[in-house]
């Protein structure tokens, strides 16, 4: 039986304006993954919002989705085997002070909201936000 998962990741506005997106992908196929799909986009607040619509009750979703609009972003489809929980264990904690050594947040991560990098949650909501960005 395969595990073969796909996961969504973004390179955050913080990251791709300090020109970190080849790092960070390195990062990601140094460790396993292949990037599917990618692109660079600028995406509207009404479109963040509705992509953060988990968060809509949280303090802070009205700043996460000024911020996630604020400026290009990279987009990607990764796969590899395990592959949701093996970004988030790269993507480090969500708070890049709290994230372990060798994680994408740890490295490049600025602050709680400014943390560079987004990944899926689940299998269920990969499969969710992959098509809320490459439905063809
Ligand atoms: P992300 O994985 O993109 O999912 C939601 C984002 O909300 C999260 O990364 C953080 O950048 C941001 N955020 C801001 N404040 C908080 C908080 N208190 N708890 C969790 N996420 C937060």
């Amino acid at each position: 039986m395969s595990n073969i998962e796909q996961t969504l990741s973004i390179i955050k506005p913080d990251a791709v304006e300090r020109n970190l997106e080849n790092e960070i992908k390195e990062m990601f196929k140094n460790d396993g993954f292949s990037i599917l799909k990618e692109k660079k986009i600028q995406i509207e607040k009404s479109e963040a919002e509705n992509f953060y619509k988990v968060h809509e009750t949280k303090p802070f979703y009205n700043d996460l989705c000024e911020y996630l609009s604020s400026g290009p972003i990279v987009v990607m489809v990764l796969e590899k085997k395990n592959a949701v929980l093996g970004n988030r264990e790269l993507m480090g904690a969500t708070d890049p002070k709290n994230a372990e050594d060798g994680t994408i947040r740890k490295k490049y991560g600025i602050s709680i909201d400014k943390n560079s990098v987004h990944g899926s949650d689940s299998v269920e909501n990969a499969k969710i936000e992959i098509d809320f960005f490459f439905k063809d």
